[in-house]
């Protein structure tokens, strides 16, 4: 029996077994910042790492870069995020509580797709809509989400600086030290996996709309003619990476970004929805973000940033295909996706199946009980062996066996290998296998090709 995962669940799933962490949690939480523990960083490393192996390292034609987090504020105009990075946001007259509007429409059963800031305002104006408390609300205005910072001593306009709230503009700033140290032939890609910060006005659902998150962005320079024919392999791409993370197909929708909705530099955008236990939201977007960003930088800067055809001997401006992929978002649409409830020996079980990729632990080792020197010495021998071999093998030996296996269930672990008084006597250990629970007997010395 597999049971639906509720928010409730998965979270307290989370802390309980040191995946996830309210923020600053012993002075009672920070709104919208979240802190990976033991096994989080873990799950989230090996998920960045595999988007790096698959979006990078394997590709002949994209290079990786990691950029400064903050950079001058020229940047941030340049990209149109000091004009226009903003949400529209009204507060309850009575107790002051600030609320994304379009948030709060929804909430109250209306759709707000589509709908520009006006027509927001106008919409809670002519519906006499209320706060949730049931008081009148404020006017509309906007509040730019970016988190602004000093650079230096200096409080002035001049040490103004920004936390970046996507990632890709570091690429854009950097496309000219990379066509002229690394001298790429169109098309290519630049990608980066880093924090993006949006002081967002209600962060909510656990880790999904948070503050401080990180992003796996990739910027893909085309030649204009060619821009449908790399959107469309990216799209392909995404549903390959969306698999490999152990994604249910079913649970994801491609959704047309109207252009009304789309971001000020997309002339396309496909959102990856994913069927969360809140409801259906945007898990990923691929944009194609033309060449504003490049020609916006260029003409600010005064720099060149072209590429040139040699073979034509033509001046291009390259296009752009984005596919940007949140991983916080993906970690909690891998933990929902994963999250099973079964009943074993009697008992209910609560499991992550995992893929073996991605699990943060691979396979624990155990002595069947910690106060046998003979087990112990045994068990940390097969340890030693597998540990060489296998990335992320851990050795446990507190609580009872029953315990170990409940909680290396719960991290998802997809074997345990157990050493017990057999095994000094055959050289034979217990391997369980985490979503059936099946154990067999196998030889020390066939364990490592069974289990790789
Ligand atoms: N460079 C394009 C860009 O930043 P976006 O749709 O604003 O586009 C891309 O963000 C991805 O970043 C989203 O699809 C989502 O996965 C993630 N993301 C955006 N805002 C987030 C937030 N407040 N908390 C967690 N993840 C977020």
């Amino acid at each position: 029996m597999s049971e639906k995962a509720t928010m409730e669940k998965i979270v307290s799933l989370a802390k309980r077994r040191g995946f996830i962490f309210p923020g600053s949690n012993i002075y009672g939480g920070l709104s919208g910042f979240w802190d990976y523990g033991p096994y989080g960083v873990m799950l989230k490393n090996n998920i960045t790492r595999l988007w790096w192996r698959i979006f990078v390292e394997e590709r002949e034609d994209v290079h990786g870069l990691d950029s400064a987090i903050l950079m001058r504020q020229d940047v941030w105009q340049a990209s149109g995020h000091v004009g226009g990075f903003v949400d529209a946001v009204v507060s309850d007259t009575v107790n002051g509580r600030q609320f994304r509007a379009d948030h709060l429409l929804e909430d109250q059963g209306y759709d707000p797709t589509g709908m520009s800031i006006e027509d927001i305002s106008n919409h809670i104006k002519e519906n006499n809509i209320k706060s949730p408390n049931g008081n009148p609300l404020s006017e509309v205005s906007t509040f730019n989400m970016m988190f602004e910072t000093c650079i230096g001593a200096g409080k002035g306009e001049e040490s103004k600086s920004y936390l970046r709230p996507e990632t890709a503009q570091g690429i854009f700033a950097n496309f000219k030290n990379i066509m002229d140290s690394v001298h790429p032939q169109l098309p290519f890609g630049i990608g980066q996996i880093g924090k993006a910060f949006r002081n967002e006005i209600a962060p909510r659902d656990f880790i999904f709309r948070a503050r401080e998150f990180e992003q796996m962005e990739l910027e893909y320079f085309v030649h204009p003619d060619e821009w449908e024919k790399w959107f469309d392999h990216y799209r392909e791409e995404i549903w390959r990476w969306m698999d490999m993370i152990g994604l249910d197909r079913d649970s994801i929708h491609e959704l047309e970004v109207p252009a009304e909705d789309r971001a000020h530099y997309s002339k396309r955008t496909i959102d990856f929805e994913f069927d969360y236990p809140f409801g259906r939201k945007e898990l990923y977007g691929l944009a194609y973000r033309t060449d504003f960003d490049l020609k916006s930088h260029a003409s600010k800067s005064g720099q060149e940033l072209s590429y040139l055809d040699q073979e034509k001997n033509e001046r291009v401006v390259p296009h752009v295909i984005e596919p940007s992929l949140g991983v916080d978002r993906t970690l909690l649409a891998v933990l929902v996706s994963a999250y099973r409830e079964d009943e074993m020996n009697g008992e209910k079980r609560v499991f992550l199946s995992l893929p073996v990729a991605i699990a943060p632990v691979r396979v624990a080792v155990f002595p069947l009980m910690k106060n046998k020197s003979d087990l112990v010495s045994k068990a940390r021998e097969v340890f030693e062996i597998l540990k060489k071999e296998i990335p992320r093998v851990i050795y446990d030996e507190s609580g009872s066996i029953g315990k170990r296996y409940r909680r290396q269930d719960e991290i998802g672990t997809p074997h345990c290998v157990t050493v017990d008084f057999d095994t000094l006597d055959d050289q034979t250990v217990t391997v369980r296998d985490r979503d059936s629970g099946e154990q067999k007997r196998l030889k020390i010395e066939d364990l490592l090709a069974e289990l790789k």
